[in-house]
């Protein structure tokens, strides 16, 4: 079975089960600076698991984009890989165990309705208890069993194994999951040890996770129970073309197929964990860049640049040409482009900007590895890994992997210690954004998510309506906006778009949402990029009233302050290009 049937056949099956599908939200978290990514389904859905009405229901499905780079260094084995798609179903303090179960069993196991999958071959985990919550999950067990699973198959497992939560804060609860035996003869019943050992074998394969979100976590501890008996389910669409095409690793499925064999087209020497990794690389970066980010020093632009720069590489390690990149990621848009729109209308910006970045790299990257050479041969300082980095581009694990081919120590704490000397680059903040967790909307957060509302609308003032959201990323100490137009904005620009932004902040005007039809959010003039996000039924918020007269009405998932006097004095501290037709305006409010 193809992908594309997979991803049909789930969202059918949910469908006539009441679920409403929504549609993938964007791999840049719209409203939650904790996270870099979309690393999970249940991410883009955290404010409604929290107990917040969802305005499509009480019953949600859906496929959606994710990254994860914590298991990178396991990208080459048989079923790693940074991005993937995340086919998952939702109840909202609806349903809970029973009918879970039921439909996660009924659907992977079912030939007219699910993927006909052999119930003979699938085991199941569940939670054993932990240091928060002590009791076994017996319902999730009596549940399975009432589906015709063998005792012997169900293992119960103590400790943090099956219990979800996105980090330290956020919904979170006990989980339930489900492995595939994919040996070619079965491996018939396993005692909980040979079950563990042929997980780390990869002969079962974990397809799908069932979460019983009820508790809450704050600070790293499960400090009491949510509104609402919520479910998060999660089945990574790769593993289940994996286990459907019967392949024993998810590059050898119609997701990875054309990619792999472009690499095996071009390559000149082999290598198949190089081409796996390579593969891996081209397809996250496509989806990064088709959903607005660019190559840079920073945050989620430097997890970008990093993909980018190990993937040129391994473009020289399995001696490709020259551009192969950008061809390869040509090849992935083309794979996607039925299923993901906006990747083929950004097939040229994708392609440039992966060129424009290995063209970047390769500037450095020969006189870099003759650098390297020269002062390998004795173990490589920390001050060493930092001259790699700082004046060749090289990211610091590009030196780490080189090292570890020629079995040379690194100097990593003294790595560590040059980089924050001199605070070239907030990898360090991006690593730990990247596996903590969520954090609550704090009040700079919200301050700013208004006053990002206020600029977009002054710059289509000034600049004229071709100004587009591109992107955006609040922390509680700025904003950060990307949005199109072609030049630099001069002195008198900026000061207008200030003084405008400071007038409706002056005028005290109020602040509201409502929730509409998204065609009908549209044929009001909501401006926004963010027409594909929530489903039918979008939030709007608007800054101003009729009385006032309205200033800005946005699409947008919140929160905001409640009104803009509250919001002090906007200042635009930086404005610079990002990309091709694309600026970039950093302000603080003081
Ligand atoms: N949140 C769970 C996971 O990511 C299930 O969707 O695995």
């Amino acid at each position: 079975m193809q992908s594309g049937e997979i991803r049909n056949r789930f969202l059918t099956f949910f469908k006539k089960r009441e679920h409403a599908i929504i549609p993938s939200a964007s791999l840049v978290p719209e409203n939650d600076p904790s996270v870099l990514f979309t690393t999970a389904g249940m991410q883009p859905l955290v404010p409604y698991l929290l107990g917040e009405p969802h305005p499509a229901g009480k019953r949600l499905a859906n496929v959606q984009k994710c990254v994860r780079t914590q298991d990178i260094d396991e990208v080459g084995d048989a079923t790693h890989d940074t991005f993937f798609e995340m086919l998952g179903n939702w109840s909202l303090g609806d349903y809970f165990k029973e009918e879970t179960i039921k439909w996660s069993y009924e659907f992977l196991t079912s030939k007219e309705e699910g993927l006909g999958l052999d119930p003979s071959r699938l085991y199941i985990t569940v939670f054993g208890g932990n240091d928060s919550v002590k009791e076994a999950d017996e319902e999730s067990k009596k549940n399975w069993m009432s589906q015709g699973i063998s005792e012997r198959r169900i293992y119960t497992m103590e400790g943090e194994t099956n219990w979800w939560s996105p980090g330290d804060n956020g919904p979170s609860g006990p989980d339930t999951e489900m492995f595939y035996d994919v040996t070619e003869k079965g491996l018939g019943d396993l005692t909980k040890e040979e079950f563990m050992r042929a997980d780390e074998e990869q002969k079962v394969v974990e397809i799908w996770n069932d979460v019983f979100m009820e508790y809450e976590k704050k600070g790293g501890k499960v400090t009491g129970k949510l509104k609402n008996k919520n479910v998060d389910t999660g089945a990574g669409l790769e593993r289940l073309a994996m286990v459907m095409q019967g392949k024993d690793n998810i590059f050898e499925t119609d997701l990875f197929k054309p990619l792999m064999n472009a690499i095996e087209m071009r390559a000149m020497s082999n290598g198949a964990r190089a081409k796996r990794i390579l593969a891996d690389h081209v397809r996250t970066a496509v989806f990064m860049i088709g959903d607005g980010v660019l190559p840079s020093n920073t945050d989620r632009g430097y997890i970008l640049r990093r993909l980018i720069r190990r993937a040129v590489r391994y473009v020289d390690v399995l001696g490709m040409k020259e551009g192969a990149l950008a061809a390869l990621s040509d090849v992935v848009v083309e794979t996607y482009a039925g299923v993901y729109k906006n990747l083929s209308s950004e097939k040229v910006h994708i392609g440039q900007t992966i060129a424009d970045e290995s063209a970047k790299f390769r500037q450095t990257l020969e006189r870099g590895m003759r650098e390297f050479e020269k002062i390998s041969a004795s173990g490589i300082s920390g001050k060493e890994a930092f001259a790699l980095f700082s004046t060749y581009g090289f990211p610091f694990e590009l030196t780490l992997e080189l090292a570890a081919e020629q079995n040379i120590t690194v100097n990593k704490k003294e790595f560590e210690e040059e980089l924050q000397k001199h605070q070239a680059l907030s990898r360090a903040g991006a690593e730990k954004k990247f596996k903590g967790g969520l954090s609550g909307h704090g009040e700079m957060e919200t301050k700013y998510h208004t006053a990002t509302h206020l600029l977009h609308q002054a710059l289509r003032l000034v600049l004229g309506e071709h100004v587009i959201q591109k992107g955006s990323n609040i922390t509680p100490e700025r904003l950060r906006f990307d949005f199109s137009h072609p030049e630099k904005l001069t002195d008198e620009e900026k000061k207008k778009v200030e003084d405008i932004v400071n007038e409706e902040i002056a005028r005290a005007l109020p602040v509201s949402y409502e929730e509409l039809p998204i065609e009908e959010a549209r044929a009001r003039g909501a401006i926004g990029a963010f027409g594909d996000k929530y489903g039918e039924m979008v939030k709007v918020y608007t800054i101003g009233n009729e009385k006032t007269g309205v200033f800005s009405a946005e699409f947008c998932g919140g929160p905001h302050v409640k009104n803009t006097s509250e919001l002090g004095h906007f200042k635009i501290t930086k404005e610079e290009a990002v990309a091709q037709g694309i600026r970039r305006i950093k302000a603080v409010l003081g």
